[in-house]
Order: structure tokens, then C-alpha cells, then sequence
């Protein structure tokens, strides 16, 4: 056993699936997915090969060409990896495994009828970053592998179908055709069944695989941009507006960082207990409908996403170890992009934002200093719970650093090749300073690379933006410990990003009656702006002023992102002499948890079980 990643039973001495072909029937009324996969190889193959599988019952293992069953064991499943599928082969190249998931499968959400916008019809969606694709289809769950696929979604008739892929066909269910599944091919072709055909000749890494089925809509917004989510006239409108520079937005990418290779970008906003901001599904983008404030600032996450079509999709980290090449350089390529599009103001901005936060999460892990590197150890570590803002944020900086030595021009032609260097390639950490250091000579030694890659903490020649704009908030930000509140005048224009960076650098320890006096001047607290409300909620809970615990509720209610989940559920539980906090705490998720997409459920519980 030589293990590639520690989050996958995948073997290097094992070849790797190039081909995955789907058949999936999806059963509404019990939550699972009857379904086949059948992987194929390079090359024939003898002996064991590994795969991952987690929750999945399965049913057997065949050739799929004699139709003879292939010996196999699922192992016990551990915590973290799941489930370790071996099929034993005799010189095969493919392999056809028939299952059904579980109706917990930690990738997807189910939300029923009444959990809809409209209220009528049923909805599913997969979120498979990080390890998760393996609870929706057996399979070598590492970013090191790489695999084109084509599935075939049987779905009620009033439904359709997305997928980070090309769509090929809408069809009646053909006979025969789900005769292996163990639904059987009476309920593959029943009257009101559809059939969804779909085609990614791209090799992906398997975290990309994803699919929405609902009673969906859609709008142009441009000319390979589609925005999708719930057949909601409303939804749609504000989103096709939201998002009217996806265009402007893809063009600016490929001036930057070389040509767009997906074709279509495609955006779908889902229901409120999507468990992030953004998923950069290939061509189809998955947004929390949160991003949806009616002043085009979701652009800003459109922007990280559609960067990762280069940094992240195009060039993939091999193991969540090597993370921040995903997300540093996506970091990087959202400013440079935002710079472009929004001007200078607004990425300085997003600088700001995002140095306050990773300061933020050196007191987080001041227990557990292996989190602030670049490149982490992370055997035995779930990467769902040690998900932060550094490989973003410390990612981010280092290659600021890199461009600030070397110069913008030189740092542009150094991104440009490296993407076209390792273009659908999986890399790790060294192999990008190895290509670092041949193309940028010398940088070795006015960078120390190690610390920045290997070391622990924010390395002293890290940089906090300037700005005026910044620069004054943080101020403003510091006169208020003094009892100085914002004048109307100063904030007459502030929008969300303004107030986020003012209220995120308050002091922790303000007290509760300073809370209320900015609450009744500014209203923070019924912000239709999440990034506001939540960092304006912290502040309450921090200074337990009561008067807004109701509004906490309500928003642990009303939405499942992670990132308001995280700290809102952290700063209830956290420290001492907070019984009244834990007990809101406990019951508010008792209540709310089958609301919560299952990752976002488990990362709770992780938070809770903690401290309470
Ligand atoms: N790929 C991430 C989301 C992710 C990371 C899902 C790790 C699962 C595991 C996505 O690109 C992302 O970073 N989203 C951010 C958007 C923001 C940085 C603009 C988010 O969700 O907050
Ligand atoms: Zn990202």
C-alpha cells in the first residue's frame, strides 16, 4: 500500500481511472441515488485496485463485459477517509460498480418541497469539495487523478438537470437501460421519469464533479454566461443583474491569465443553506443566493470563482496539503481581476478585508501553529474542520510578495507560463517553486521561500494594503474605542465593504450600550448585507448584548453558509461564563440542523462538541 494522499485510499502502484460513466436514479421519496459507475483504465490491469466510497451500499462488482462478477471488500469506514472499496482485477481495463447512496451522503443536500423557494417540488445538489464525491460515486477521491465523465440522470419530468459539464440531451428513459440498477428498469422507465445526458471531455479532478436537479430557470447574462437557480422570476432577475459582468469579468481573466479552456461559464445560485460563498464547479458555478445584494458586490465572488478556471481547475493542487496553490493564487487572480473591472479602490479593499482576517486566524490556531503554514501536514486531519482563511489570505500575500520583488510585468509573464506549463496537471508545493525559481532567477534569495511555504505565522515582509479609503476606516475604526461613532456624513457612501472592514477591526471587548447606539443609528444588525449583519452580530455576542440574540437566531435560521455559521456558532460556545450562549447555542442548531447542507451539519457539531 502506497498511499498518494492521506485523505484517499487511492494507490500509486494502482493506474488511475481515465473514464467514469454514470447511471444515476434519483429516488426523491428516500433520498439516494441508485445508481452504476463504470471506471475505466489506461491499460488492462491484475490484482487489487483501491477506490473510495463512503455511505455507499454496493450491490456488486461486475466486468462489464462478460457481466461476470469481479471479486471485491468494502473495509469498515474511518472517520475521515470513508470507506476503502478493493476490486480484485484479472487483466481488466474497466470495471462496473452497481450501488446506491446513502440518504446522508455527506455531498449532498436533499431539500424537500416545503424546504423550496416555490414550495412545490423537490431539490438536490452535490457540494464534493473537499473528499466528498466519493459518497456520490466510488472512485480514486484525490485531486492527483484526473478523470473525463459522462452521466445519465433519471429525474422526475417537471425537473431538470445541471452539471459541471456539457449538457447533451433531454430524453425519455430508455428500456434496458436501468435493468442493472437496483431500482430496477420498471421504475427507470415509469411514466414522469426524464432522462439528463451530460458530457465533461475535460479530465477533472474528482472534487469538481457536481449536479443541481430542481425545478430550475434560467436568464442570459451573456454570451457563454447563463445564470441559473430556481424557477423564481424574482431570483433571476436580481441575479442576471448581479452578475452583468460575467463577460467583462472572463475577458479580463484571459488578457491575464491566458484563454478561457471551458467553453461555457455558466453561474447557478442555489438555495440559502449552500455551505459556501462560491464553488467553482467547471462550467457551472455554484453561489450561495447570499451574494444577491442588489449593488453588483457578488461580482467579487464570481470573480474568485471564475479565476479558479485557471488557478485551481486548470493547474490543481495534488493533495488538500497544497491547498494554497487552489487558493492563494485564486486569491491573487480575484484581485487582479477585481482591480481591472471595479478599480484599484475596491481590490485594496478586498486586501484589507482579507488581511484582518488572517490575522484574525493566527488567534485561532495560536494552539495549533501547523495551520498557519502554506503547506500543511494533514494526516489524520479532516480538511473540512482546518478549512481557514490562510492558504487564502497567506497564499495571497506571498505572491503579492513575489510581484512586488520582481515587478508586475515580470511576475504577469512568469502566472501566464506557469499556467500554460501545467495546464490540467496536478502540482504540489515544490514543483511550483522549483518552476518559481527557474523562471524568476535568483528570487531565493531576496524571497525566503521556506519560511514563507514551510514556516509558521505571517513572515515579517508580509504587507498590510495602503489606501486611503482603508487607511481612514481603520482609523475611524480606532477613534470609536475612544466613544467616537461614525458621522452620517463620513458613511453617506459606505457600502457593504466599508462597513465589514470598519465593524471586523472594533475591539472585541466594547460594551453593550456602545452596541446598542450604533445599532440605532445605523441599523447594522438588519443589514440585508450577511458580511455586515454577521460581523455586526459578532460584536453583540462578544459584548453579550442580548437585545440581538434574537436576530442571531433568526440568521442561524435563515442561512447555512459556513463562513456565518463558523463564527456565529464559535463565539456562542466559546470561552467562559457564556451558559446562556451554549444552551441558545445547542437548541438553535437542534432546530436548524436539517436545514444545514450535511458538511455544514458536521462542522457544528465539531464546534459544539468542542465546548459544550
Ligand atoms: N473552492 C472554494 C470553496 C471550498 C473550499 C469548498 C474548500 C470546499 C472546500 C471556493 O472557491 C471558495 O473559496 N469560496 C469562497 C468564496 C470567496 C473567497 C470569494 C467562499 O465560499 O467563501
Ligand atoms: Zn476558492
Amino acid at each position: 500500500m502506497a498511499p498518494i494522499d492521506p485523505h484517499s485510499f487511492t494507490d500509486s502502484t494502482h493506474p488511475l481511472a481515465t473514464h467514469i460513466s454514470l447511471s444515476l436514479f434519483f429516488d426523491f421519496s428516500s433520498s439516494t441515488i441508485h445508481a452504476s459507475a463504470l471506471l475505466t483504465l489506461p491499460a488492462p490491469h491484475s490484482g487489487p485496485i483501491s477506490l473510495d466510497a463512503r455511505g455507499l451500499t454496493v450491490h456488486s462488482v461486475l466486468d462489464p463485459q462478460s457481466s461476470a462478477p469481479l471479486p471485491f471488500s468494502l473495509s469498515s469506514p474511518d472517520p475521515i477517509k470513508g470507506c476503502h472499496l478493493t476490486v480484485t482485477l484479472a487483466n481488466h481495463s474497466s470495471v462496473l460498480v452497481l450501488y446506491t447512496t446513502a440518504p446522508n451522503s455527506s455531498a449532498l443536500q436533499w431539500l424537500s418541497p416545503p424546504q423550496t423557494f416555490n414550495k412545490t417540488l423537490p431539490f438536490v445538489y452535490t457540494q464534493c469539495q473537499a473528499i466528498h464525491a466519493r459518497s456520490v460515486f466510488p472512485c480514486q477521491d484525490t485531486p492527483a487523478a484526473r478523470v473525463c465523465y459522462s452521466a445519465r440522470l433519471n429525474v422526475p419530468r417537471q425537473l431538470s438537470a445541471v452539471m459541471s459539464a456539457r449538457h447533451v440531451d433531454r430524453r425519455d428513459p430508455i428500456a434496458g437501460e436501468g435493468s442493472a440498477l437496483a431500482c430496477g428498469d420498471g421504475a427507470w422507465c415509469a411514466e414522469g421519469r426524464t432522462v439528463e445526458e451530460f458530457v465533461m471531455e475535460q479530465p477533472i479532478p474528482p472534487y469538481l464533479f457536481a449536479f443541481a436537479v430542481g425545478e430550475l430557470g434560467f436568464r442570459e447574462v451573456g454570451p457563454r454566461t447563463r445564470v441559473y437557480s430556481e424557477a423564481v422570476p424574482a431570483v433571476l432577475e436580481l441575479a442576471a443583474k448581479e452578475f452583468a459582468s460575467a463577460e467583462d469579468m472572463i475577458r479580463q481573466g484571459e488578457a491575464l491569465f491566458g484563454p478561457y479552456e471551458w467553453e461555457r461559464f455558466d453561474l447557478l445560485v442555489l438555495p440559502p443553506s449552500f455551505p459556501y460563498g462560491g464553488m467553482e464547479n467547471p462550467r457551472m458555478t455554484f453561489l450561495t443566493p447570499t451574494v444577491l445584494k442588489g449593488d453588483s458586490s457578488g461580482a467579487q465572488v464570481v470573480a474568485h470563482e471564475l479565476a479558479h478556471s485557471w488557478t485551481g481547475n486548470l493547474i490543481t493542487n495534488k493533495t488538500n496539503e497544497h491547498f494554497w496553490l487552489n487558493e492563494g493564487f485564486t486569491t491573487y487572480a480575484e484581485r487582479r481581476i477585481v482591480e481591472a473591472v471595479q478599480g484599484e479602490d475596491r481590490a485594496a479593499l478586498n486586501i484589507g478585508i482579507g488581511w484582518r482576517g488572517l490575522n484574525k486566524e493566527m488567534e485561532r490556531f495560536k494552539d495549533n501553529m501547523e495551520f498557519t503554514k502554506l503547506k500543511t501536514n494533514q494526516e489524520g486531519v479532516d480538511p473540512d474542520d482546518v478549512y481557514s482563511e490562510v492558504p487564502y489570505e497567506k497564499g495571497f500575500q506571498f505572491l503579492w510578495r513575489i510581484e512586488r520583488q520582481v515587478g508586475r510585468p515580470a511576475f504577469d509573464e512568469f502566472t501566464k507560463k506557469y499556467i500554460a506549463t501545467f495546464k490540467f496537471k496536478s502540482i504540489d508545493t515544490e514543483t511550483f517553486l522549483e518552476f518559481l525559481k527557474a523562471n524568476l532567477l535568483g528570487i531565493e534569495k531576496e524571497i525566503d521561500l521556506i519560511l514563507w511555504t514551510e514556516g509558521t505565522g505571517i513572515p515579517p515582509d508580509a504587507y498590510e494594503p495602503v489606501s486611503s479609503i482603508y487607511t481612514k476606516i481603520i482609523l475611524m475604526a480606532n477613534e470609536f474605542k475612544l466613544g467616537r461613532m461614525p458621522r452620517e456624513d463620513e458613511v453617506a457612501d459606505w457600502g457593504g465593504m466599508e462597513w465589514e472592514l470598519y465593524l471586523e477591526n472594533l475591539p472585541k471587548s466594547i460594551e453593550a450600550s456602545q452596541i446598542l447606539d450604533l445599532n440605532a443609528r445605523y441599523s447594522l444588525s438588519e443589514s440585508k448585507d450577511y458580511e455586515v449583519k454577521v460581523a455586526f452580530l459578532l460584536l453583540a455576542i462578544g459584548s453579550k448584548c442580548k437585545d440581538h440574540y434574537a436576530e442571531v437566531e433568526k440568521t442561524l435560521k435563515a442561512v447555512g453558509r459556513k463562513k456565518y455559521l463558523v463564527p456565529l456558532y464559535t463565539a456562542l460556545v466559546e470561552g467562559t461564563g457564556k451558559e446562556e450562549e451554549k444552551i441558545l447555542a445547542k437548541r438553535v442548531f437542534a432546530e436548524a440542523r436539517e436545514t444545514y447542507h450535511p458538511i455544514a451539519q458536521g462542522v457544528v457539531e465539531t464546534i459544539l462538541s468542542k465546548h459544550i
